[in-house]
């Protein structure tokens, strides 16, 4: 099963601080059946240079991979890329896609509203630049204005949608993710993990969660994460 969206990486943002947290993080997705997970530290494009971020990024999976010793889930280099206006032309967004494949984990916070421009930008990425934007932690748009904008443009294939594990934690957030299991279009479940104590690894949890709502949407949730990772291990 792959985990999508992490904050595995030692100091590159308000994720693990160490190596050490890192693997713990690692160890506690084993744990929980993870074979896979994607380091998507965030990106910040108006405070961060790309370069600088790759080469810290790119250096601190080096390390986390070295400290992981017997740990045997695989680690793939990707981003969590906090959206700006004008991203669906920025070339260079190539460079922050899931282990260089077409995905693009892109992150909404920060936006005022769910706007036409947001939703162009959205659509941009697919029809411009050929990538397949995946919606962070859907659920927590669920109070923006404009979210049912989002939620028409993941349903008819502009963008795929990923929920966090820990849902369940706020009663708008699980509601919204009922609503959106129940639609079949939540497309990947993921942990967001960021410490091995304060914000560890739920994945477990999340499904438990997920099928007490509905178990034959979950598998589909599942499968489509092993899918993923099947594509993910081919480039
Ligand atoms: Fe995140």
């Amino acid at each position: 099963m792959l985990d999508l969206h992490t904050h595995i990486l030692p100091a590159v943002d308000d994720g693990a601080r160490t190596a050490e947290e890192g693997v713990a993080l690692l160890r506690q997705m084993q744990e929980q059946g993870v074979t896979a997970a994607v380091a998507t530290p965030h990106f910040f494009p108006g405070s961060m240079e790309l370069e600088d971020f790759l080469e810290r990024r790119n250096a601190a999976l080096k390390e986390l991979t070295a400290a992981g010793g017997d740990i045997q889930v695989k680690i793939i280099a990707g981003a969590e890329v906090l959206y700006f206006g004008g991203i669906g032309r920025f070339e260079n967004v190539r460079r922050l896609t899931v282990g260089g494949s077409r995905y693009l984990l892109l992150e909404l916070l920060g936006v005022k509203a769910i706007d036409e421009k947001v939703i162009k930008d959205i659509t941009d990425l697919g029809e411009r630049l050929d990538i397949i934007p995946v919606i962070a932690h859907t659920e927590r748009y669920c109070r923006y204005k404009g979210y049912r904008k989002l939620v028409s443009a993941i349903a008819d294939g502009r963008a795929l949608c990923q929920i966090n594990a820990g849902f369940s934690g706020s009663k708008p957030e699980t509601r919204a993710v009922k609503k959106l299991l129940r639609r079949g279009l939540i497309d990947f479940i993921a942990s967001d993990c960021h410490s091995p104590v304060s914000r560890p690894v739920k994945i477990e949890a999340g499904i438990k969660a997920l099928r007490m709502i509905s178990a034959t949407a979950t598998n589909a949730v599942i499968k489509k994460c092993n899918a993923l990772e099947e594509e993910l291990n081919k480039l």
